[in-house]
C-alpha cells in the first residue's frame, strides 16, 4: 500500500488530500475562495495566493485526521507545479517541498491537467489507459489522447476563451456574477434554448472557439435592452449553455471516430454540467465507456492531484519534468500537442 499526500492551489480552491494506492480517497479537503472574490466578480490573484497560504496548515491537518494517518505513512507528495495562477502555485509549490524536506519524502510536480484525467481513475478504480479525454476548465478545452500511464497527447484545443471561461462571461452579462457556470447551469435549467437561438460553433478539424458565440450573447442582449425579461436571460442561458455543450461533443464525436478508444473521460470543472453530464452519455453511446467524475471531482480538489502524482512519478512513467524543484517556466510539460 503506498500513500500519496496531495496538494493543490492552481486557482481558487485550496485543497490538500490523502490517496490510498492512486485509487482510493481517504480524505479530499477542498476549501473554496468563492466568498472571498464574490464582490470583485472574479479571483484577484494576490488575495488567492495569500489565502492558499493562510489554509494550507489546517487543510493539512484535517486531511491527515480525515484518513487516520500521520506524516511518517506518507510515501510520496504531490503538488500541482502549473498551469495555474503563478502566485498561487508559488505557495503549492513551497508548502509541498517544506514539508517533503522536514518529513524526508520524495516530492513530485503533477501538472493540473493530468489531475483532471486521473480524477476519473478515483472515480472507476478499474479504469486503465489508453483513453481519450476531453478536459474542459476554466482555461483549457483540450482534447487528449491518453496511450499510458504519464503520456497525454493534445489533439484539439480552443483557438481563444476555454469553454469554463465562456461560461464564466457570459454569465456576467447575465447580471449571475461570479462563479458564472453553476449559475448560468441552474438559469438554463428554466428556461428553452429554441425560443433564443444562438450560432454554433464550428471550426475545422478539432479546434474550438467560443468569442464567436459570446459576442453573438452580447449583441442579442444589447438588441433586447431594457425589455429583457427574466425569462429571456433563462432561454438565452440555456442556448448559450446548448451551443457551447454542442460544440464540445461534436469535436469529442469526430475524435472517437478518428481514434476508436473503447474509454473516454469527460472531466474538469465545466464537467459538472448539466446538459454536458446528459449529452456525452449520448453522443458516446455505446461506442466507448464514457467516465465523467462526480461533481466533487469535476472541480479542483487534490485528490486528483494526488493519484496523477502516484501514476506519473518515476519510476512508474519517465515523466518529462516530473520532478519538481521549483515552479517551471513552462507548465505545460507533459501535455503536448
Ligand atoms: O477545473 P476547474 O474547477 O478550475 C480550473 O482548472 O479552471 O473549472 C472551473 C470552471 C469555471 O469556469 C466554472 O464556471 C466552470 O468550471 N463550471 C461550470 C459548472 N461548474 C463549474 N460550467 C458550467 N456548468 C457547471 N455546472
Ligand atoms: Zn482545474
Amino acid at each position: 500500500m503506498a500513500l500519496t499526500l496531495g496538494i493543490e492551489t492552481s486557482c481558487d480552491e485550496t485543497s490538500v488530500a490523502l490517496v490510498e494506492d492512486g485509487r482510493r480517497v481517504l480524505s479530499n479537503v477542498i476549501h473554496s475562495q468563492v466568498e472571498l472574490h464574490k464582490e470583485f466578480g472574479g479571483v484577484v490573484p494576490e488575495l488567492a495566493a495569500r489565502d492558499h497560504l493562510e489554509r494550507l496548515p489546517h487543510l493539512l491537518d484535517l486531511a491527515l485526521e480525515g484518513a487516520g494517518a500521520k506524516p511518517d505513512d506518507i510515501d510520496l507528495i504531490a503538488v500541482t507545479r502549473g498551469p495555474g495562477l503563478a502566485g498561487c502555485l508559488l505557495v503549492g509549490v513551497g508548502v509541498g517541498e517544506g514539508l517533503a524536506a522536514a518529513w524526508s519524502k520524495p516530492l513530485t510536480g503533477v501538472n493540473h491537467l493530468w489531475g483532471h484525467i486521473y480524477a476519473a481513475m478515483l472515480a472507476r478504480p478499474d479504469l486503465e489507459p489508453p483513453l481519450l479525454g476531453l478536459v474542459v476548465s476554466g482555461a483549457h478545452s483540450d482534447l487528449v489522447r491518453m496511450p499510458e500511464h504519464g503520456r497525454f497527447d493534445v489533439i484539439g484545443r480552443t483557438r481563444d476563451d476555454a469553454a469554463g471561461e465562456a461560461f464564466d462571461k457570459s454569465a456576467r452579462m447575465l447580471g449571475l456574477g461570479y462563479p458564472g457556470g453553476p449559475a448560468l447551469d441552474r438559469l438554463a435549467r428554466t428556461g428553452d434554448a429554441r425560443r433564443q437561438p444562438l450560432p454554433q460553433p464550428s471550426l475545422p478539424s478539432l479546434e474550438y472557439s467560443f468569442s464567436g458565440l459570446k459576442t453573438a450573447l452580447l449583441y442579442r442582449l444589447r438588441d433586447l435592452g431594457d425589455s429583457v425579461s427574466e425569462q429571456d436571460k433563462a432561454d438565452l442561458a440555456a442556448a448559450f449553455e446548448r451551443s457551447v455543450v454542442e460544440s464540445l461533443l461534436e469535436k469529442l464525436d469526430i475524435a472517437l471516430t478518428e481514434h476508436p478508444y473503447r474509454e473516454v473521460v469527460v472531466s474538469g470543472g465545466v464537467a459538472a454540467n448539466t446538459l454536458l453530464r446528459k449529452r456525452a452519455a449520448e453522443v458516446v453511446g455505446d461506442r466507448a465507456r464514457l467516465t465523467m467524475p462526480p461533481l466533487e471531482l469535476c472541480t479542483d480538489n487534490a485528490a486528483m492531484i494526488a493519484a496523477a502524482g502516484f501514476f506519473t512519478s518515476p519510476p512508474r512513467a519517465e515523466v518529462p519534468g516530473g520532478e519538481v524543484r521549483a515552479v517551471e517556466a513552462n507548465p505545460s510539460l507533459g501535455w503536448s500537442s
